[in-house]
């Protein structure tokens, strides 16, 4: 049995640098000797030639080989040409076939057609038509590998693009948090410089202090570590959004975070001569949620509360408990109500609720969409970064809590956010 016969063609004419592009490669298959050796000689100036003189050559031919087109008989002993097709098929799916038929039923040609075959042409084949049909099959295959290849490349583009954009958003989040620093840092030292200044005042060129002069410096001092302390833990936890926290949320009692937020929001310098009232639970209940971030979220509600208009108005702060999980259908977003992190939210009871409610003039229903985007404020560049209702909703979204928010021109705003809710530690 005479072996498989590689034949590869000289460049064309001597001296010319061969073209580093691959010639495509020809795989022949035919158990008869006088057509393989007919096809050899039309095809051997044109492509890189592969024969078999049967199923199983012509298969290992192509493991080892890529081959761009086989051309077949379908009329073989052993193996026919539509087991080769298929099995060629099976080694390299991108493989086109011409199929040499003498007298097919049109079932086998239907198989082959099932098989992808690229055509089929009858023994005797004459040149010609053989030529036209091989290079037709060479350029789908060129055309499959080309769609094949830029289809990989866009896939690699969009993949590039998606890491690109996850890259940016990273990075977006990071200069969020870092300004969200600069934003919750802001209001307590605006008390410490203002604790400052007045000691300063009392102090003034004494050589020597009285007791109460002494007091008074103590009292200050105090208030100046608990800020500093604020501080501090405000660095800490966003420091901590950077590295994603542990799941274990601390439980805090409710009440003692609503006195903490009471003395801030008195020596607050926005609260001017505006009324502020908190009124506690009538039973205590703890939330889970870092203590620092309740008083963060309630304290950006109250400030965007005393400054969103400068004649005297009243905020209050309220907090109850709600015994069932909430009925969300009945929150409808609309022109005065907007309802957030539903799908975040963890709507199981015992539910704490916190509102901070103003007498101030509402937000118009032109506003109303754009309040929780970064950067967004109606105060002056001076006076406003437009942080504070993004952190507030943040913060929330952390704690797996809601945030809903009812405004009305002319009547006031009242923000309300629902926590989830744990009994209190015992001690
Ligand atoms: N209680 C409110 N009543 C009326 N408008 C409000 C109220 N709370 C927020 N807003 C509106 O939402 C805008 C965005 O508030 P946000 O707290 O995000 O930023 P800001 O208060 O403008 O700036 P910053 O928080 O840095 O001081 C405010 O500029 C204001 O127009
Ligand atoms: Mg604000």
């Amino acid at each position: 049995m005479p072996s498989p016969t590689p034949v590869d063609t000289a460049a064309k004419s001597a001296g010319t640098v061969a073209s580093p592009r691959r010639r495509p490669c020809l795989l022949i298959v035919d158990d008869e000797e006088g057509p393989r050796d007919s096809l050899r000689v039309i095809f051997k100036d044109d492509y890189d030639l592969l024969l078999a003189e049967n199923g199983a050559v012509a298969v290992d031919l192509a493991k080892k080989n890529r081959i761009d087109v086989a051309v077949l008989d379908i009329r073989m002993s052993g193996m026919s040409g539509i087991e080769v097709l298929e099995r060629l098929k099976y080694v390299d799916p991108a493989i086109e076939a011409v199929m040499m038929t003498a007298f097919e039923t049109t079932d086998t040609m239907r198989q082959a057609l099932r098989l992808r075959a690229c055509d089929y042409i009858n023994k005797p084949f004459d040149i010609s038509t053989m030529r036209a049909a091989v290079a037709n099959a060479i350029q789908r295959r060129t055309l499959e590998s080309e769609i094949h290849t830029n289809a990989e490349k866009l896939q690699q583009l969009l993949n590039e693009l998606q890491n690109q954009k996850i890259e940016e958003q990273m990075a977006q989040t990071r200069g969020e948090i870092y300004a969200s620093i600069i934003h919750d840092i802001n209001g307590p030292l605006t008390v410490i410089s203002g604790f400052i200044q007045l000691m300063n005042q009392r102090i003034g060129n004494a050589t020597r202090l009285e007791v109460e002069d002494l007091e008074f410096i103590k009292d200050r001092l105090r208030t100046i570590t608990r800020q500093v302390t604020n501080c501090i833990e405000i660095s800490r936890r966003y420091l901590g959004f950077l590295r994603r926290q542990s799941d274990d949320v601390p439980r805090i009692g409710v009440n003692q975070l609503l006195t903490d937020l009471g003395h801030l929001v008195r020596v607050h310098p926005s609260l001017r001569n505006n009324e502020f009232a908190v009124r506690p639970l009538s039973q205590d209940i703890a939330v889970r949620m870092n203590g620092t971030d309740v008083i963060q979220v309630l304290l950006n509600l109250v400030v965007n509360a005393f400054q969103c208009e400068t004649k005297a108005h009243a905020v209050e702060i309220e907090g109850s408990v709600v015994p069932q999980p909430l009925d969300l259908t009945a929150f409808k977003d609309g022109p005065q109500n907007r309802l957030l992190n539903v799908e975040n939210f963890d709507n199981t009871a015992p539910l704490l609720m916190l509102l901070v409610r103003d007498t101030g003039p509402g937000i118009s229903p032109e506003l109303l969409p754009k309040i929780f985007q970064p950067y967004f404020t109606t105060k002056g560049a001076r006076q406003g970064t437009g942080l504070g209702l993004n952190i507030v909703q943040r913060l929330i979204k952390e704690a797996k809590g809601a945030l809903h928010l009812h405004t009305q021109v002319g009547q006031g705003t009242t923000f309300t956010i629902y926590l989830p809710a744990a009994p209190l530690p015992t001690i």
